[in-house]
């Protein structure tokens, strides 16, 4: 072992605990649902992106069994080397329809979508114009480009801010292209980006748009179609990334644009040609996911009751809940001990919902996200306000 390496990790590991902000993951001993167990306790889950209930649907199961007796457990290679299955090929054809878009290549994870497509679209000639708030996964994918990106340099507008956007956009006309990139909902804000107006701008100014639909596939437009879908801007969206591992519940991530763009994705997505394809059954649980997207309409309609009751809730007992528009609701804190202080003693009251910190989020902005799904039930909900108030009033107490 390299004691130079060695010593350097227990300072890093020190400083993270120094300042409240080292992560241990709990462990989870049931499927991913409404209630879990979690470290041998049965908790309320509202820290898990199965909004729709999909991990564990009964059709989305035996899809994946089914596919395992086909197909085995391993693509055996990357697509490009070793074939595209089938159910590689049929996913992609069902993503297309869905997003209404010419194609779709499907990725291993939303991250590798992020950081195969971005740099993949850009060269040095080109400018990359961010949100603050975009997600780890765009960010690598920018700083792995030859475009210019930088905040220092001016290309990072804050938060929705349209007038920025403008801005930037007006003194940026000397580049060859420039992206426009952002999430549709933001994953730890759970508000919603202002599509209309940044496609508005990005045709005024000759620019193209990317938008991570992480967090709004499956529960934003029709059927969960996403951000595009829910603003009706089909065809002048130029790329869209959805995942398959929130929402529908499996693993992966794709890209939905015109033939051009997943053909060059096949030929310069690093992920897609350096890395092996999902495994047959994941696909093939994907298909299944659709189809209930497409065929049963419960799910989302129990997704977004749970979701307003919830908010309204949190907001009738106080909680500030940061103008969250989505069923990502985050619960303020501000200061990282307090929020986890405030998660731990949730979870004793047999609620799990995660503290987010820096650098998830800026310093002094923690919070307390929550994540109300289809899986929950109003007795898992009702139960969950309850140990929010019974927190608070500890803590009040606590600190006087
Ligand atoms: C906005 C956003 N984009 C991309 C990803 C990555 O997706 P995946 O988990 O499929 O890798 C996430 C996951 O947290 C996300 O929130």
């Amino acid at each position: 072992m390299n004691a130079p390496l060695q010593s350097w990790l227990k300072d890093q590991l020190q400083t993270l605990r120094d300042q409240n902000l080292y992560k241990t993951p709990r462990h989870l001993s049931t499927p991913a649902g409404g209630r879990v167990t979690m470290d041998g306790k049965q908790v309320v889950n509202l820290s898990s992106n199965n909004y729709l209930g999909l991990a564990n649907h009964p059709k989305v199961v035996a899809a994946a069994h089914e596919a395992l007796d086909r197909w085995g457990v391993g693509a055996g290679a990357v697509r490009w080397i070793g074939g595209t299955m089938d159910v590689h090929q049929e996913l992609e054809d069902r993503l297309a329809k869905f997003k209404h878009t010419e194609a779709v290549l499907v990725f291993t994870g939303g991250f590798t979508a992020n950081s195969g497509c971005i740099p993949a679209v850009v060269t040095d000639k080109d400018v990359i114009i961010s949100d603050e708030l975009n997600h780890a996964s765009i960010i690598d994918g920018v700083r792995l480009s030859a475009a210019k990106y930088k905040k220092s340099e001016g290309y990072v507008y804050g938060h929705k801010d349209m007038g920025q956007l403008e801005e930037i956009l007006s003194r940026t006309q000397e580049f060859e292209k420039r992206m426009i990139i952002t999430d549709g909902v933001f994953s730890m804000d759970g508000d919603i980006a202002p599509l209309p107006k940044i496609v508005e701008l990005a045709e005024k100014y000759n620019a193209f748009v990317m938008v991570d639909d992480a967090h709004a596939s499956g529960v934003l437009g029709k059927n969960g179609a996403g951000t595009a879908a829910h603003f009706d801007l089909y065809g002048r969206v130029d790329i869209q990334l959805g995942t398959l591992s929130k929402a529908l519940g499996v693993v992966g991530g794709y890209i939905a644009g015109s033939a051009p763009l997943k053909d060059w994705l096949i030929n310069r997505g690093r992920p897609y040609l350096f890395s092996t394809a999902h495994p047959p059954m994941v696909a093939a649980a994907l298909i299944a996911s659709l189809d209930v997207m497409e065929n049963d309409p419960e799910p989302m309609k129990r997704l977004w009751d749970n979701t307003r009751w919830w908010k309204k809730a949190l907001a009738d007992a106080g909680f500030d809940t940061m103008g969250s528009e989505t069923p990502i609701t985050p619960v303020y804190v501000g200061d990282e001990g307090a929020a986890q202080r405030m998660e731990k003693m949730l979870f004793d009251e047999g609620v799990y919902a995660l503290a987010i910190v820096y650098p998830t989020v800026a310093r002094g902005k923690a919070r307390i996200r929550t994540m109300p799904s289809a899986a929950h039930t109003q007795e898992d909900l009702e139960f969950a306000l309850q140990a929010f108030v019974r927190v608070r009033d500890l803590l009040s107490t606590s600190a006087t």
